[in-house]
């Protein structure tokens, strides 16, 4: 009886609340900009996932909606909204993994960089918050260009005192889905059968698939491969285009984003071998990020593997990828400290 539980002091859902921050199994999750293209899916493929007891979904605008919204699906994941930085810190505070799709899409002819100049200062106001609140949550950046926002997380925590390169990841995951899709498609294979594995960053020729790798082991020729390279690294713009000016990949993404926040709190729980690509503190080349095959466990990124055997036609893709990512680390990097 609702009417019983008000007199209580307290409504059911807000006891529901209570229990499920206090120590209830399952993980507390947040995500940063749940009210955009792809924070909307993505809050409401979380709230479906049974490895999580609390979702705070926070935004500058229109959360009351959102979580209301998703706050009636009967998932066991309690649900809370939060609107505006006045609101952030009570958003953040006790969360295990805070993943952030908030900032700006491309419209078409943009780059990623192009988005530098509004979401570089959202991810380092968002980052603050994190030291400030959770410094000990796996972090999850989807804010492009992911290249540049990671080193500028790190920047941050470093600042804060707080950095621990474990718990910082860049999701590339949406490279490896898109990755996986098409190699399937040009095999005639299901995607499921099929693990590519894509290393380097998150922008054009940073987005490296290391196909002589592929599981089940193929072999391409080499059109196919420089095919398969190019439509893997300019899976975004196809969406972008498109879409025609209504924005970037928000479905697949949010789909990605899932699956990879989902090995992080298999990680977390303790599960053995969930390893995944992401853009992370590395010293696998000489860049201090780099994306490549990481295992998640107990304390986020337990291991980085190496990139391992390559073809010609992927070590001169490789160079190519270094020589962009150095740039957009530092330039990430130089915001973060002036
Ligand atoms: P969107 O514009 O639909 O949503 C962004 C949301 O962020 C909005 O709800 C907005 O209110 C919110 N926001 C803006 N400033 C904020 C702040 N200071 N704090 C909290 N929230 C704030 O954009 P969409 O399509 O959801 O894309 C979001 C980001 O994800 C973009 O930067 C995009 O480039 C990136 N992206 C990354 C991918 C990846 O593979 N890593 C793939 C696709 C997009």
């Amino acid at each position: 009886n609702p009417h019983q539980l008000q007199m209580e002091g307290k409504s059911g859902l807000e006891r529901a609340y209570c229990r499920a921050k206090g120590g209830s199994p399952g993980f507390k999750v947040a995500i940063l900009g749940a009210s955009g293209g792809i924070g909307q899916p993505l809050s409401m493929l979380m709230k479906m996932n049974p490895l999580v007891s609390v979702l705070h979904l926070y935004d500058v605008a229109n959360t009351p909606g959102v979580t209301s919204d998703i706050s009636h699906m009967d998932t066991g994941a309690v649900v809370r909204g939060f609107l505006g930085p006045q609101q952030l810190e009570n958003a953040l505070t006790g969360m295990d993994l805070v993943i952030i799709p908030a900032g700006v899409p491309r419209k078409p002819g943009m780059t990623r960089d192009d988005l530098f100049n509004i979401n570089a200062g959202i991810v380092k106001t968002l980052c603050e918050g994190i030291a400030k609140c959770c410094p000990k949550a796996i972090v999850n950046i989807i804010s492009n260009p992911v290249n540049s926002t990671v080193p500028i997380a790190a920047e941050v925590f470093k600042k804060a005192g707080t950095y621990d390169p474990k718990r910082l990841l860049g999701v590339t995951m949406l490279d490896v889905v898109r990755a996986n899709t098409f190699v399937a498609e040009v095999l005639g294979l299901d995607p499921r059968e099929v693990d590519v594995s894509v290393v380097g960053g998150h922008a054009g020729v940073t987005i490296l698939p290391l196909l002589s790798q592929l599981k089940p082991p193929c072999s391409f020729t080499s059109e196919e491969a420089a095919y398969l390279t190019s439509r893997i690294q300019n899976g975004g713009t196809e969406v972008v285009e498109a879409k025609a000016g209504a924005g970037s990949a928000t479905l697949s993404m949010a789909y990605a984003a899932v699956k990879f926040a989902d090995a992080c709190l298999r990680g977390l729980r303790g599960d053995a071998d969930v390893i995944k690509c992401a853009f992370v503190p590395s010293v696998v080349t000489e860049l201090p990020f780099f994306a490549s095959k990481v295992r998640l466990g107990r304390n986020g990124i337990e291991e980085v593997y190496a990139l391992g055997p390559m073809n010609e036609f992927e070590r001169a893709g490789l160079e190519m990828a270094k020589k962009e990512l150095a740039g957009s680390i530092e330039k990430g990097v130089s915001f973060a400290t002036k």
